[in-house]
């Protein structure tokens, strides 16, 4: 018995080092792009770029899981496979409420819409489904879309836009976005295109998005489009996402900002592909994003499994004194992993003063913590740390930045890149800094300044690396408050 018992701990899938207690990962193998992201009839779904037969990049499937809360995931059968068209890149899903494309016999279903791939040949197809997403019949038209023009030609993201009636599809090509209109989601006809001199051009754009969301509480609104650029060894940040603000009309997005303008969504390393789901039932905006970078993302440590989503983040708009921007903040669903909570308040924290988190140690923890600027140059947490390893999550006061420093984070030695320290501005609020700090067993995410400013990285420590401290340079900080959550798994 006591045999059989340890067998199946030693297979449970969620327990190696590195695996997330609180982020989705597939139980087994490679997975990238978040794709089909749709909300329907009571079920988030995700969708995935999958190669369900390796740890690295290979043919990729569409994985599926789905959720409630977004925040516990049930791991379905593979979505689609590859084909006669190719394999089944990055897209997206929609619901098909009026029937339009004629595959649900006057009611409702779902259909995604994807890239084939096929050697160098990429073209859009779609499959649709009746039974909630559980299987998908691919459209015998297929592919709906090509232009021999284009070598990269993917990544669709397809939504309604009431006031055309029209479905808009918002596609990657090379250097551009293309916007392609459609009344069954089987024939597509060009409007316009995008992007040939704005924005970030370090990398080939990929997965974009595109969707209105109201500025605050003002009444307007501004469009946004999200725009992933690939990996060029020419940049050490390697693969990241931007993102423009303007006006859609259905047809023609105009960037508001001048061509130069680059707007990050996140400034850590590990946010890439990321987009929103549609038909959300509170309007709300929500994005998921892969949480590794193209630069490294086949050789990480991992056994088993590879890669992670990003926490899921409900976007919104704010004014700035500099224009309109993005903030995020996760969905308030992660309040639900939280165990028992322990406060501080008005702390002075300087150099020499005694570690107040020696007895919060841990790999899956939730910090809220607001600061107060005194002497010191830097300040912030230590995390994850032992005597030979440590990440270090701080701001420095000089140039008004937060930092993640993962040059000690733990094992590093695959990539040359990987051991790094980088950062982000962010402007103190009445000379304070709120942060709101994740930390996952491979992972920390930062929103800074109530999301104006977000950082995800990876890490990959010792599992014994349990340690927590706050830590000062230079001087003093007032530690004003702070508030810190073991969390729960998701997968228990
Ligand atoms: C982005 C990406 C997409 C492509 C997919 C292939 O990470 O390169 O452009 O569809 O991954 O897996």
């Amino acid at each position: 018995m006591v045999l059989e018992t340890s067998k199946l701990l030693s297979s449970d899938p969620y327990t190696e080092n590195y695996r997330p207690q609180f982020h989705f990962t597939p139980e087994s193998n490679w997975m990238n792009d978040p794709n089909g992201m749709v909300y329907y009839e009571g079920e988030y779904h995700l969708f995935y770029q999958y190669h369900p037969y390796s740890t690295v990049w290979g043919p990729m499937h569409w994985g599926h899981a789905v959720s409630t809360d977004l925040i516990h995931w049930e791991h379905l059968p593979i979505a689609l496979y590859p084909d006669e068209n190719g394999a089944i890149f990055s897209g997206s899903a929609v619901v098909d409420w009026d029937d339009s494309s004629g595959f649900f016999n006057g009611g409702t279903g779902l259909v995604a819409i994807f890239t084939s791939a096929d050697g160098p040949k990429q073209t859009q197809s779609i499959a649709y489904s009746t039974d909630k997403g559980r299987t998908w019949i691919k459209y015998e038209g297929n592919p709906v879309l090509s232009d021999e023009n284009y070598p990269d030609f993917r990544d669709p993201k397809v939504f309604w836009h009431e006031d055309t009636k029209k479905w808009v599809m918002i596609l990657a090509v090379g250097n551009h976005v293309r916007i392609y209109l459609s009344d069954d989601l089987k024939t597509w006809n060009f409007a316009s295109e995008f992007g040939r001199e704005a924005g970030s051009h370090d990398g080939v754009w990929e997965c974009p998005d595109l969707f209105a969301l109201p500025i605050g509480e003002t009444g307007a609104k501004k469009w946004v489009m999200i725009v992933s650029i690939g990996n060029d060894d020419a940049y050490l940040e390697g693969s990241r996402t931007q993102y423009f603000i303007g006006e859609f009309d259905g047809n023609t997005f105009i960037n508001d900002n001048t061509t130069e303008t680059v707007l990050w969504i996140d400034y850590g390393r590990d946010n890439y592909a990321g987009v929103t789901w549609s038909d959300t039932p509170d309007e709300k905006r929500k994005f998921i994003g892969w949480m590794s970078n193209w630069k490294y993302a086949n050789i990480t440590p991992t056994k088993g499994w590879r890669s992670a989503m990003t926490l899921p983040r409900e976007l919104s708009l704010i004014s700035t004194p500099e224009g309109v921007r993005i903030i995020q903040a996760p969905v308030k669903e992660i309040n639900s992993l939280r165990k028992e909570k322990r406060e501080w308040k008005d702390q002075v924290i300087g150099a020499d003063s005694e570690n107040l988190l020696s007895d919060f140690r841990g790999k899956a923890i939730e910090i809220i913590a607001e600061f107060e600027l005194h002497s010191a140059a830097e300040f912030g947490f230590l995390v994850r740390t032992s005597s030979e390893e440590k990440t270090i999550i701080g701001y420095d006061a000089t140039k008004q930045e937060i930092f993640i420093d993962r040059q000690h984070s733990g094992e590093s030695s695959f990539h040359p890149s990987f051991a790094c320290r980088h950062s982000a501005s962010v402007k103190p609020a009445g000379n304070r800094i709120p942060l709101r700090l994740f930390l996952d067993w491979s992972s920390v995410e930062v929103f800074a300044n109530h999301g104006k400013s977000v950082m995800t990285d990876i890490i990959f420590p010792s599992s014994t690396s349990e340690g927590l401290a706050l830590f000062t340079t230079g001087g003093d900080v007032t530690l004003v408050s702070l508030e810190m959550y073991h969390l729960k798994s998701i997968w228990k």
